[in-house]
């Protein structure tokens, strides 16, 4: 804790394990429902909407339904906290559902994009199309006739090259690296931790699951990111009273 209440500059990069207390299922989760006949991989691809622009639509869509119907939950709550405690926080994270932002926090490097965006899959427009306007199958684009598509980044894409080189600089920069409900099986934000390791920052992954990526010398937080991340808030404000008296 004294290193998070001395610490300069903190990063956090938070995976489908901090809205997983919102309901909302993680990547590596069984599928529910309709979707459960299939893999979340064989739907997230450049390929599936190819061959069928309709049915990876409809998938966003449900995800996107179930996003909509959740709610922040304490540990998105307590990252935005932090970001008003401590004097210089930087957020980032793989999740595509908006729940950082809802719970308050204002700046956040999405790595993977947004359920809440789409682009046209051929000239990449940007197209608003509001939660309670969704269609119900991929929309034409009016500039170029292309199919719309979700502003998501799919297996075998680049991500954004500008949310990419500002999270390894912040976790190049970072005293304090919080790795928060991720398995830490994707790259390239799997190797954020280990750079931030490198360059000389304590590490801290909080997650109930040992993740893939700790490296010696990482602090690992057994437990789930709502209960977890709450109390590392709570012991910050005491140690910041303790201070000022
Ligand atoms: P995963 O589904 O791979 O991992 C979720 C992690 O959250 C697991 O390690 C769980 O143990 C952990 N977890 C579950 N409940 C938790 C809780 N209450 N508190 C804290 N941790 C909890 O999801 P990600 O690591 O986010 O990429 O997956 C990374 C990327 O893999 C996704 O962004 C997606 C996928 O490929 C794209 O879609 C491009």
């Amino acid at each position: 804790m004294s290193a998070l209440r001395s610490a300069q500059f903190v990063v956090a990069l938070t995976g489908a394990g901090v809205s997983a207390e919102s309901g909302v299922p993680t990547f590596r989760q069984a599928q529910t429902g309709l979707w459960a006949q299939f893999d979340p991989a064989e739907l997230a691809t450049p390929e599936a909407f190819a061959r069928n622009p309709d049915r990876v639509w409809a998938w966003y869509a449900w995800r996107r339904s179930l996003v909509e119907q959740a709610e922040p939950n304490p540990a998105h709550r307590a990252l935005a906290e932090l970001a008003r405690r401590l004097p210089r926080f930087t957020l980032i994270t793989q999740n595509v559902d908006g729940l950082h932002q809802r719970a308050g926090s204002a700046e956040v490097i999405e790595l993977h994009g947004s359920l809440q965006r789409y682009r046209c899959a051929i000239c990449a427009t940007p197209v608003a199309i509001p939660a309670e306007a969704h269609p119900p199958r991929s929309p034409v684009c009016v500039r170029c006739g292309g199919h719309i598509r979700p502003d998501v980044v799919w297996f075998g894409e680049p991500l954004p090259e500008a949310a990419l080189s500002a999270a390894f600089d912040a976790a190049r920069r970072a005293q304090v690296f919080l790795s928060i409900g991720t398995s830490g099986l994707v790259e390239p934000a799997a190797s954020l931790a280990r750079v931030s390791s490198r360059a000389g920052a304590l590490v801290v992954h909080v997650n109930p699951e040992q993740p893939a990526n700790m490296s010696a010398g990482d602090i690992y937080l057994c437990g789930r990111a709502g209960e977890i991340l709450p109390i590392i808030l709570a012991r910050l404000a005491e140690v910041g009273q303790e201070n000022a008296r």
